[in-house]
């Protein structure tokens, strides 16, 4: 890691498996990025404890300290700004941010979603794809837009639905998979090869056509 390497921050809500992934990442050296900032909406979010592991700056901040959502906003952009943020990372962070929260990190942040978007933004994505009787799910990440889950797709990973298959054998089959893709994602933004434009992602100075695909070896096809 280099003191010019992107400096990052990773919002979390809870278990923080997808933050764990980048600092392993960054610890092995195959991610040449700083994680400068962890912050956190819940203090009850196991996450916090590899932030602290790692001895990375962390901060609490939560919705009741504050008046309203665009107070809660603004004290998590005045530390990502003093901490000179260049990409944020919402790995599971389960609060809606707003729009000049968005728009101050328009092509500089992204969100870690299980679906493949743009089916089921929201909550219950499993059981939504099960009862849908959809034969694949995935997980997706996207550049963030005021939207809920919105955004241009960047990359995705698939998985087959097999009979039997319940919302818990998903979640246990594809959270590794997501893990590795928030990395593999994370070494094309540290290489400077993913950039966002209105509605696209543009990759290698092209436009994607369609979101980079993953195998689960994480290498993208
Ligand atoms: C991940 O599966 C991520 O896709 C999801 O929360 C989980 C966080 O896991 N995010 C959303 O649902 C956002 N809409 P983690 O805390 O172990 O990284």
């Amino acid at each position: 890691m280099k003191s010019e390497s992107p400096r990052v921050a990773v919002l979390i809500s809870g278990r923080g498996s997808n933050l764990k992934a980048l600092v392993d990442g960054v610890n092995s050296g195959c991610l040449d990025m700083q994680i400068v900032r962890v912050v956190s909406n819940r203090n009850d979010a196991t996450g916090i404890q590899h932030a602290k592991a790692a001895s990375i700056p962390f901060s609490l901040i939560v919705q009741q300290d504050y008046p309203d959502r665009e107070a809660h906003d603004a004290a998590i952009k005045k530390i990502l700004t003093r901490d000179r943020v260049h990409l944020v990372v919402l790995a599971g962070y389960m609060r809606i941010l707003g729009e000049n929260f968005c728009t101050a990190f328009a092509g500089r942040m992204i969100n870690l979603h299980p679906s493949l978007l743009p089916l089921y933004r929201g909550l219950d994505t499993y059981d939504r794809a099960l009862q849908a009787g959809d034969r694949e799910t995935g997980a997706s990440i996207h550049f963030v837009t005021a939207g809920l889950d919105d955004g241009p797709v960047i990359s995705q990973v698939r998985i087959p639905i097999d009979p039997g298959d319940d919302a818990k054998s998903l979640s246990q089959r594809l959270g590794p998979l997501e893990n590795r893709l928030v990395v593999a994602t994370m070494t094309l933004f540290c290489r400077f090869a993913l950039k966002c434009v209105p509605g696209a992602v543009v990759y290698n100075e092209h436009i994607l056509e369609k979101p980079l695909l993953m195998r689960h070896d994480g290498t993208f096809i």
